[in-house]
């Protein structure tokens, strides 16, 4: 079906792979979910309506057959998976709106709905195609791709060579389209780099691609042809508008798609700026507004992965140093969109410096004074502002200005400039030293040093919230403030001067407690 518009789009729409559980997540997986979670919840933070997707892959050749392998039926095998990818969202206070598994009715029905479509417009046709075959992808290749013309370029394994009739669509036809696509909105895939990847690929000549398998039958039936069901990257990349009421639901999936942001791990853009684009265009639907690729993980330099004894469980990490930090670490230590390398001792770097030290310190020190000085209250801000307050309004506006990068998921930048502000906080009571005034008697400075403390450790608790939810909620509560930190929008709730006099603080448990040894 055409998508009917019965409504405008609204809801500012993003995604994440849906993973293969065939195995137990590690950090790989989760470094995905959270920087989209971290998205998701940076538009809600700038008040707009959010959809966050996530899910898993169930089906295909390389699942079917590790369920074989162990001796249970798939369905069983990926029920028994699923709590493991579930927990992993919890673990990682993960706010996703929807979960979903391609084995649920609600997908298949729709993959079927879509491809009929396909089908109709006669950009489906049967043939024999046999060539090297990855079953870890599930994917074909060329020789040409291969590594010394026998091992997968990604899993450096031997391939398999396949040969099943098959049902192809007609990418070839849209190269065209996907290219125009590419020269008309440059921003389609990001970072640019992906693009001329991407660009250069189709630029080199599309051939059709196999959409169906017969050699077993765990998947969605073709409506069509008995004994075949769809290639599982059919079946998977038409997850993003299953779960949001394509073929089902016209007047949701107008205010949902088309997504804003697809995030991906650069391994399968090639799936989803050429083939998902071109699947969209042949039914008649919007393609995503971008598709962004990050890089990948590495530990010890190897890309880290289950297969490999590089397997970091995301619970070992969180164990030791706490959800916050693990959600900051990975997005403040790796620019988004390169590859960038795990490891123990930057975590615990980071932890310390940043986090225990810069933030955690910075807070029990100004609601120490505020406590000590003026009995626990916020007090007025009186007394004149001088080079200190301005240096420190300069940081801050490095860091309200600075977060906008978030809208171009550059996080680490983001969080740089945020750091520009803490450090601020921490030189502007270094350069005013309460102590001394509170010594000296000058009450009225003292008050002004205090009261600008707190309302720039309140302005970071807001600024810092997409990213360590919990911490901003703590040193939310820690600041006695009013209103829920919930209920706060950016760019309004980050001014400064928005912390109102005589709230009453409370110090309560360090923010970052020292990491044991
Ligand atoms: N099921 C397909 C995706 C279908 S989406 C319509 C798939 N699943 S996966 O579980 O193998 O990988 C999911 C995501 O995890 C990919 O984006 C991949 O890039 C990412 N990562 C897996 N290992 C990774 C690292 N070591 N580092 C960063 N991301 C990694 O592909």
């Amino acid at each position: 079906m055409d998508t009917d518009t019965g409504g405008q789009k609204d809801t500012f729409y993003v995604t994440t792979p849906i993973y293969y559980p065939n195995d137990v997540p590690h950090i790989g997986h989760a470094y995905t979910t959270v920087a989209a979670d971290v998205l998701a919840r940076w538009q809600r933070l700038k008040g707009r309506r959010v959809h966050f997707l996530t899910g898993v892959d169930e089906h295909g050749q390389k699942l079917f057959r590790t369920a074989e392998e162990q001796g249970v039926a798939p369905q069983a095998f990926v029920d028994g998976m699923l709590p493991r990818w579930t927990e992993l969202l919890e673990l990682l206070h993960v706010t996703n709106s929807d979960f979903i598994r391609t084995t649920e009715p609600r997908h298949q029905q729709a993959v079927r709905a879509f491809m009929q479509v396909l089908y109709d417009r006669g950009d489906l046709y049967t043939a024999t195609y046999a060539g090297p075959y990855c079953v870890r992808c599930e994917a074909y290749y060329t020789v040409e791709e291969l590594i010394d013309g026998e091992l997968c370029p990604i899993h450096r394994r031997p391939v398999e060579r396949l040969e099943q009739e098959n049902w192809f669509f007609r990418l070839s036809k849209y190269a065209p389209d996907l290219l125009k696509l590419y020269d008309e909105r440059p921003d389609f895939v990001a970072p640019a780099v992906r693009m001329n990847e991407v660009r250069s690929f189709v630029e080199g000549g599309l051939e059709d691609i196999s959409a169906s398998r017969s050699a077993f039958d765990w998947g969605v039936p073709l409506p069509w042809a008995p004994g075949h069901v769809f290639y599982v990257w059919f079946d998977a990349l038409l997850n993003y508008i299953t779960a949001i009421g394509y073929g089902a639901d016209p007047g949701r999936f107008a205010h949902i798609w088309p997504a804003d942001v697809q995030l991906v791990g650069k391994d399968i853009i090639r799936f989803h700026a050429v083939y998902w684009p071109a699947m969209l265009i042949a039914a008649g639907v919007e393609v995503p507004r971008q598709v962004y690729a990050h890089g990948f993980l590495l530990v010890g330099g190897e890309k880290m992965g289950k297969s490999n004894a590089t397997g970091i469980r995301p619970a070992e990490l969180v164990e030791r140093f706490g959800v916050d930090c693990y959600r900051y670490y990975f997005l403040r230590e790796i620019s988004f969109g390169h590859d960038g390398t795990f490891s123990w001792e930057s975590m615990e770097q980071r932890y310390t410096t940043d986090l225990a030290n810069d933030l955690g310190n910075l807070a029990n020190r100004v609601l120490t004074m505020v406590g000590s000085y003026r009995g626990g209250v916020v007090p007025e801000a009186t007394g004149e502002p001088g080079d200190a307050e301005a240096a420190l309004a300069a940081d801050h506006a490095t860091a309200v200005e600075g977060m906008r990068a978030f809208d171009r998921l550059e996080f680490k930048r983001g969080l740089e400039d945020l750091w520009t502000l803490v450090g601020g906080v921490n030189r502007y009571v270094e350069a005013r030293k309460p102590w001394a005034l509170h010594r000296a008697g000058a009450d009225a400075d003292l008050d002004r040093c205090l009261a600008t403390c707190v309302d720039a450790l309140r302005v970071i608790a807001v600024l810092v919230s997409p990213v360590m939810p919990d911490a901003a909620a703590a040193l939310w509560d820690k600041l006695g403030l009013p209103e829920a930190l919930a209920e706060q929008r950016y760019p309004a709730a980050a001014a400064l001067g928005g912390t109102p006099a005589g709230t009453r603080v409370d110090r309560g448990a360090l923010l970052f407690p020292r990491l044991e040894e």
